[in-house]
Formats: structure tokens, C-alpha cells, sequence
């Protein structure tokens, strides 16, 4: 294909803000769906396949329109994933930030806006869901426009919903976005955007050209890991993979099958190119994803280790950003010490654990890694509360830090401060986008951000403000380890991080939640919270009285039946802690603050 007719472009919004709905438009007015196959979130719909493993997802789709090729690339849309959002968006030339004629701009409208930006594409402001009776397209536009620097008449109303301007948004592509330039006949270079592992058919990586050209049956060279492999398949999606005999030119965005069967094989941000004529040297910017967040995953029945390894084994497959290794805890037994880039990781690492491969895991609280400098000079890197070294010896410890920025209503500023302040943050800038809307941006550690900091957010402003956040490097800070014990034995997977001026409440808010979440049991259990030696909370669990056990087991069948099943449910979730039962909620405790 002529480069000068390809426009690539990515669609950004924050979420909910009708990406896929406008998406699905798209394909259907371009006719590479028609409407007889045409369902709600076409490209979502594959992305549950994709996550079974049966069908390809499309990362991109190639449309045709007005005698032209318009490719679609899709990006990922949470904080946790931004490294990949701007890879995709280094694949494009131009994005339509969409943006929701009735929220107007928000965290990850600004995030990603920032990111498109820096990647410097063309972009293309539009207000979506005018159909709404709720929309207010004018204040918005102004908005918009005086955010990028663009005339509010300059920004486009569109409905994802009835199709509305999406046709004179289609020709707006074409006609203001770039077309790609690329040199056709140096050696080839193209970045990989995106890979996913499909049971079928291996590694399916999706790349754009950038120079050069790449045909089937060809070695290419992976250039972070100078790794050789065939091209077995190459081709373009529209709206499904179409192989092509021709290959991929320059500007062309397409996808390549080698076989591979494990996406670390095939990185994201990585070059690949061709292993007769190779290039010289990588596009720029490649990074290896780093977990930022760690979580102790043990499984509750403790024979079920080697199938939790094997289920970790087969999620890596398709996750090169997942890390695990084996741990052991006295509390908890054989499991993993798991790294995450994030919460929302996190959360679906953990869910996919237990839907998809069908393990019951107690998951310890999650934490962030430290870095310990010793009074002799050593260093050593924490990712596991349990390991922080006690005693006097420690010179300094140093957390990682990030640039948040929350959007929110101005009405809410005193509320949102409060909360970050009271989370060691510190106020580096405001403005106001508008007379009602502000914008705070902080540098907050990362350990406060991931215990409930979203849910205070949402709740102290009735759920109108947005987060986005983003690592910016370390800061010292003055950490303690808290450590719990039960019936005077320290629990391992109990211990925590945490500043010093906030210690002692810590550990009494702990004591007292667990006497509450650890179900009496036949004997007193006393429950401690302690820095090194030094106790600083106490609590008791009172043994269960004979006469109590005595009456609930004299009662009526039904009800004996009844809480024998109550309890049966309850022991799915508790691990044995010595003599104490202990349930799955008592090892995040420290995740909810009230
Ligand atoms: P994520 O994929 O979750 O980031 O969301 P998204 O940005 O892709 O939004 P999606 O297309 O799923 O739309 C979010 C909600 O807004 C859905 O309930 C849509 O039905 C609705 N919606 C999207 N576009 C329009 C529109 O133009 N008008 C109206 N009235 N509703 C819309």
C-alpha cells in the first residue's frame, strides 16, 4: 500500500467515555462489519475471547474509507498499563481524544492527552454522546479547546451511539492526520505494540512498519534479545486476521505469527527486524515493564502448590509483566511472592488465578518494594514486609514515589487535600480547567496509594473525582516494620511498612480489626502488635464458653445442619496459623482504613 494513503490513529478517553462504542461505529460504517454481524462492543467481545485464549483480539483494525486505509490501533486504557499505551500510540500519527459531552475532561483524558503529546501526534478533539439530553457540548468544547490550544468550533460532536458525525469524523482523519513516512528501502524496522498468546496459534505480535519491509517466510531478528525466528504468517485485521502474500510495508500495521509460545519472546516496545538485512539500531524508547506492587499468593489448601506454579506458568505466557517467585511462609506455607505493575494487575492476575485455573488463594496485603541502605554501606531490596531488616543498623530507606494528578469538581479541593495530605503528600501545582474544575497534581508515595486510596478519593467526593498516577523515581522516608503476633508468635504474612508517625495507630487499628475478623475459638487468643521488641498494641480474642457451644449444638436438626454449612463455607477461606484459624479478609485487613 502507497503510505500517502494510510492514516494510522488511536482512539483516547477516559473510561466509560465511549471508546468502543464509537469503535464499533466505525467498522460498521466503514462496511468491514456489516449489520447483520454487528453486536455492541465488537472489539470487546473479542477481548473476552482473547482472554479464553480462542480467537484474536483486534489490537487494530484496518478500515477502509474514501480510498484510503485508515488503521484503528487500540490502547489499553488504565494507569497500570501505560508503558503499552504509549507504545501503541508510537505506532500512530494522529488521536481522537473523545471525551464525554456530559463529564467533560477527566484524569485519563489528561493522562493520555499528555502521552500523545509527547508522542507527538496530531490531535483530534471531539465531544461524544451529544444524544445525551445530559450533555453540555458547548461548556465542553471550551474546555477542550482550552486545553489544547484549539478554537472551541475546532471541536468535534459526535454520538457514538446514533452514528452521528462519525462519517464527517471518519473524513476528518483522512483529511488532517499525517500519513506515515518511512524509508522503504532501508532494512526493515518495525515496533511491536502489542502481543498476546493465543492457544492456537502461539504468539501473535502486532506491529507497525516503520521502515522497510517484512514478508513471510522470512528470519526476522528480535533486536532486545537479538532472538531469530520465521515469519510464519503476516498479515492485516479487518475486522479479522487476513493473511497477506505481499507482507507488511512501510506505515502498515499488521500482526506476524513465528510460533513463538511465550510473549516475553516477543516484547512489547521491541524492534523486529530482518535477521539477513538487520538495522542498525532499535527504535528508541524500549523498557522492560517493572513490577511496582507485590503480593504474597498462597493457595488455601496447601497441595495445591503445583498447580498454582503451573497456573502462574501458563498466565506468563500471555503477561510479560507478571514475576514470580517462590516463597515460603511460616504462617502460610509454599506459595509465590508475585509482582505486579499495578492494583488493577493485581486484580486480575488474581481473579483470572482463581476463575479461569479454579484455586482458592489467600492473598497476602500488597505492598510496594523498598530500598534498604545499611549502616555498613550494604543494600538490600525489600519486596516482602517480612524481610525488612530490624534492629539499629539501617541508614536510610527510600520508597518509590509518584506524579499524581486528580481532576475533581472545585468544590472538593479541601476534601482531596485533606486526603493526600494526611498520605504524606505533597502539593506540587493546580490549576483550574475550567471556573468549576481544577486540576491538583502531588507527589504521593506509592505505598499510600494502594491501600484504599481510590475508594477515599471516591467516597470523600461523591465519586466525581479522577486519579491518574505515575512513577516518579524514590524518596527517602522514615519506615518501620509492624509486625502481629498471635498467641506471642510473630505471623510473617501480618507484617507491614509503615511510617513512622503513623506506627503505633496502625498497630492498634490492626489488633483491633483482627479481634474482630478471627472467629473465637476454644481457647484465649492474644493478638500483638509490636515494632522490633517493643509492643505497642494488645487485644483478645476470648476463648468460646462450653455453655455457648453447648445450646447451639442441643438445637433443632435444621438449624445444627445450618450452621455446620455456615461453617463449612467460612473454613473455604481460613488458613490454620498455628492452632488459630484465621480467614482470607484478616490478611488484607490492612488494605481498608476507616
Ligand atoms: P471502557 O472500554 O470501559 O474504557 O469504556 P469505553 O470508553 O469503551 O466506553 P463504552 O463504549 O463501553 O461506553 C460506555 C457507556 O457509554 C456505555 O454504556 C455506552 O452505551 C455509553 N455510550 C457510548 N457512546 C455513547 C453515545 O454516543 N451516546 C450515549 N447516550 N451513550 C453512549
Amino acid at each position: 500500500t502507497d503510505p500517502a494513503v494510510i492514516r494510522n490513529f488511536c482512539i483516547i478517553a477516559h473510561i466509560d467515555h465511549g471508546k468502543s462504542t464509537l469503535a464499533d461505529r466505525m467498522l460498521q460504517i466503514t462496511g468491514v462489519v456489516d449489520d447483520r454481524s454487528m453486536r455492541a462492543q465488537y472489539l470487546d467481545r473479542m477481548d473476552i475471547e482473547r482472554e479464553r485464549g480462542i480467537t484474536i483480539k483486534s489490537q487494530a483494525v484496518r478500515l477502509p474509507w474514501d480510498g484510503h486505509v485508515l488503521n484503528m490501533i487500540d490502547t489499553p486504557g488504565h494507569v497500570d498499563f501505560t508503558y503499552e499505551v504509549s507504545r501503541s500510540l508510537q505506532a500512530c500519527e494522529g488521536a481522537i481524544l473523545l471525551v464525554d459531552a456530559a463529564q467533560g475532561i477527566e484524569a485519563q483524558t489528561l493522562a493520555n492527552l499528555y502521552l500523545a503529546m509527547n508522542a507527538d501526534l496530531h490531535i483530534i478533539p471531539v465531544l461524544n454522546k451529544i444524544d445525551l439530553p445530559a450533555a453540555q457540548p458547548e461548556k465542553f468544547a471550551e474546555e477542550l479547546a482550552g486545553l489544547i490550544g484549539c478554537e472551541p468550533s475546532d471541536v468535534l460532536r459526535v454520538s457514538g451511539k446514533t452514528g452521528e458525525g462519525v462519517r464527517e469524523l471518519l473524513d476528518h482523519v483522512v483529511a488532517s492526520v499525517p500519513p506515515p513516512v518511512g524509508d522503504a528501502d532501508a532494512a526493515a524496522r518495525a515496533l511491536i505494540f502489542d502481543s498476546v498468546y493465543d492457544t492456537y496459534r502461539g504468539v501473535v505480535t502486532y506491529v507497525r512498519v516503520i521502515d522497510g519491509h517484512l514478508s513471510k517466510r522470512e528470519r526476522i531478528l528480535m533486536m532486545s534479545t537479538s532472538a531469530t525466528h520465521e515469519t510464519l504468517e503476516i498479515g492485516v485485521i479487518s475486522p479479522e486476521p487476513k493473511p497477506s502474500e505481499r507482507g507488511l510495508g512501510v506505515g502498515e500495521v499488521g500482526y506476524l505469527i513465528t510460533g513463538v509460545k511465550d510473549v516475553r519472546q516477543s516484547r512489547v516496545g521491541d524492534t523486529v527486524t530482518s535477521a539477513a538485512k538487520s538495522a542498525r539500531e532499535m527504535l528508541a524508547g524500549y523498557e522492560h515493564p517493572k513490577p511496582m506492587v507485590f503480593s504474597g499468593l498462597y493457595p488455601i489448601d496447601g497441595d495445591e502448590y503445583p498447580e498454582l506454579r503451573e497456573a502462574l506458568d501458563k498466565l506468563q505466557l500471555n503477561d510479560a509483566a507478571l514475576v514470580y517467585e517462590p516463597e515460603t511462609s511460616a504462617a502460610l506455607g509454599f506459595g509465590f511472592r508475585v509482582g505486579f505493575l499495578g492494583l488493577l494487575h493485581m486484580e486480575i492476575v488474581r481473579e483470572r488465578l482463581e476463575r479461569e485455573f479454579g484455586l482458592s488463594l489467600i492473598s497476602t496485603a500488597p505492598n510496594v518494594v523498598y530500598r534498604v541502605v545499611m549502616e555498613d554501606g550494604s543494600e538490600l531490596t525489600v519486596t516482602n514486609p517480612s524481610e525488612f531488616p530490624t534492629g539499629g543498623k539501617i541508614a536510610q530507606v527510600f520508597e518509590p514515589v509518584t506524579k499524581s494528578t486528580i481532576l475533581a469538581p472545585a468544590e472538593f479541593i479541601g476534601a482531596i487535600m485533606e486526603i493526600c495530605q494526611g498520605r504524606r503528600g505533597q502539593l506540587q501545582g493546580m490549576d483550574y480547567l475550567s471556573e468549576d474544575r481544577v486540576e491538583i497534581r502531588y507527589t504521593l508515595p506509592l505505598g499510600e496509594i494502594i491501600f484504599d486510596f481510590f475508594d477515599q478519593l471516591k467516597s470523600r467526593t461523591r465519586g466525581y473525582a479522577s486519579l491518574d498516577y505515575e512513577p516518579a523515581g524514590e524518596a527517602e522516608a522514615d519506615l518501620v516494620k509492624v509486625d502481629i503476633l498471635l498467641q506471642g508468635e510473630a505471623v510473617d504474612a501480618f507484617s507491614a511498612i509503615v511510617h513512622k508517625d503513623k506506627a503505633y495507630a496502625y498497630g492498634v487499628d490492626m489488633a483491633k480489626k483482627l479481634r474482630e475478623l478471627i472467629p473465637r475459638q476454644q481457647f484465649e487468643v492474644p493478638i500483638q502488635a509490636a515494632i522490633g521488641a517493643r509492643v505497642i498494641a494488645r487485644e483478645n480474642i476470648r476463648a468460646i464458653r462450653k455453655d455457648v457451644l453447648a445450646k447451639c449444638y442441643g438445637g433443632d436438626i435444621s438449624r445444627k445442619r445450618k450452621l455446620l454449612e455456615k461453617q463449612k463455607e467460612g473454613k473455604k477461606r481460613m488458613k490454620m496459623v498455628g492452632r488459630v484459624e484465621v480467614p482470607q479478609e484478616a490478611f488484607v485487613a490492612a488494605l481498608s482504613t476507616d
